[in-house]
């Protein structure tokens, strides 16, 4: 099918690129010409593993091209609409994008169209959306809004768009049922050629979702907001651990083998950070105080997890005392390991924090560090985590970045001032640190003083 997907954001370029994949002919937009112009040069403009091979490849097939918006509102008859909605001072989503987009759809666009609306935003956006068309279009346009909320994750966003849990769609009319079917179908039976799996046939079908447009739109937020809340909920765990000597670890363990609670997005830490899960929180809580109910729950996740960083600052002051003209090495910046994203990274807080107390702030990120030197100019920025660890008071590990794990801790010993890891993501391995003379901090329990081995001395 001839599909255009507006916006070549994480989602828009994810979409685009992944609906290419699977066989579709895809016009993707972009309004920021600079942006345009990398695209179309077959550069990425953000890191995101395996997007840059899915997007040569649909180029390279004719199946992919990029350029302007205008043009693809008249080349497809479906339209997938993937413009940012970042939050507005109060919380509120911005849908100034989106309301641009449609006021062109409805200028521009005649005949038929599927009007997809993949962006986060609000419950009712659907029929905003619908009554915009309606009040603007001129050209006797003919079009259905549909709504089909997306669940990537920054840095599996293209297994997750190609290996989903569920597809969710929001419509009211079968005609936009029946077109959404079709574009996914290759995806729900799972049979394409997967540019991640070689023996991709094997994997279980998606679950495919049908129902209306505001569910549709909810079940976007109240998924979001039920992870974050759970994430802050084993962080108050973690609290509770380290204030009476329990071991969160083992606590999540125990709860996460109820198949009611889950094991995932138990893994206490400095915060959720990124562009999803704050922003999708706090536009929850307006759009419930905008409908008369107070998610005090949700005020209540967001003030834990804006407490993590101070949280975590303490553990540091505890150890070091005197902070200011201290040497402090950060392992990871990003918000999430397999990302270049410091969107409300708990990392760059904290990262802020130290340099307010005049530390001398070293860091070290696989892909992070061009997006962090522009907000953080202060920030020494070294080639690895050996130099950003070279006379280090305390090495701080702030996202879990697999390389992180894979460090020779018997020669990182020999460049640190002081042998002391706080480890805000309990992702180091504790036995092999101790045995090599660290100490050990981490969240919500598993601490350890070196364990040296004796060394036998023949007299
Ligand atoms: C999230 C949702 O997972 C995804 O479904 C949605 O489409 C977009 O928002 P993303 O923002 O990429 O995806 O990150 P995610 O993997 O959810 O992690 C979010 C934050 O939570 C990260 O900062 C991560 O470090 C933190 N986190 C995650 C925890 O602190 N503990 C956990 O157990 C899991």
């Amino acid at each position: 099918m001839k599909i255009s997907v507006i916006g070549a954001g994480y989602v828009g370029l994810t979409t685009a690129a992944c609906l290419a994949q699977i066989g579709h002919d895809v016009f993707c937009s972009e309004s920021d010409k600079q942006k345009l112009g990398m695209l179309q040069a077959g550069v990425m403009p953000v890191f995101e593993p395996h997007l840059e091979h899915v997007v040569k490849n649909a180029c390279s097939a004719g199946r992919l091209r990029f350029g302007a918006t205008e043009e693809a509102i008249g080349w497809a008859d479906a339209i997938f609409i993937c413009v940012g909605t970042p939050p507005l001072a109060n919380g509120d989503a911005d849908l100034s994008a989106i309301e641009s987009v449609a006021r062109m759809i409805a200028k521009r666009a005649s005949g038929y169209r599927l009007i997809v609306e993949k962006s986060t935003v609000p419950v009712q956006t659907g029929a905003q959306l619908r009554k915009h068309l309606l009040v603007h279009s001129t050209n006797g346009l003919k079009y259905d809004v549909a709504s089909n909320p997306e669940f990537l994750r920054e840095g599996t966003s293209v297994e997750d768009f190609l290996h989903p849990d569920r597809i969710v769609i929001g419509v009211d009319a079968s005609r936009a049922e029946k077109m959404l079917r079709e574009i996914y179908e290759p995806i729900i039976d799972q049979i394409f050629d997967c540019p991640i799996h070689d023996a991709c046939g094997q994997r279980k079908e998606s679950a495919f979702l049908v129902t209306d447009t505001g569910s549709a739109e909810l079940i976007k937020h109240a998924a979001n907001s039920f992870l974050a809340m759970k994430i802050s909920f084993i962080n108050m765990v973690a609290n509770l651990c380290e204030a009476v000597g329990a071991d969160v670890t083992k606590v999540a363990q125990g709860m996460g083998l109820d198949p009611r609670i889950g094991s995932t997005f138990l893994n206490p830490g400095i915060g959720f950070g990124g562009f999803c899960l704050p922003k999708d929180v706090q536009a929850f809580i307006r759009i419930a105080e905008k409908s008369g109910c107070d998610f005090s729950l949700l005020k209540e996740v967001e003030t834990i997890n804006q407490r993590r960083v101070e949280h975590f600052v303490e553990k540091i002051r505890k150890e070091l005392w005197v902070l200011r003209g201290k040497r402090i090495c950060l392992w990871g910046l990003a918000f999430k390991p397999n990302t270049d994203d410091i969107r409300f990274a708990p990392a760059i807080a904290i990262a802020k924090t130290l340099l307010a107390e005049r530390m001398q702030v070293r860091a070290f990120d696989p892909q992070a560090m061009e997006k962090a030197k522009t907000l953080l100019p202060e920030i020494t920025y070294c080639n690895n985590a050996y130099e950003a660890a070279e006379g280090a008071d305390a090495v701080l590990l702030l996202t879990e970045w697999e390389e992180f794990r894979r460090t020779d801790w018997c020669h990182l010993a020999t460049l640190v001032e002081r042998p002391l890891i706080i480890d805000g993501r309990n992702a180091l391995p504790l036995e092999d640190l101790t045995r090599s003379g660290f100490e050990y901090i981490g969240i919500g329990g598993p601490s350890a003083s070196p364990r040296l081995e004796p060394v036998m001395i023949r007299v």
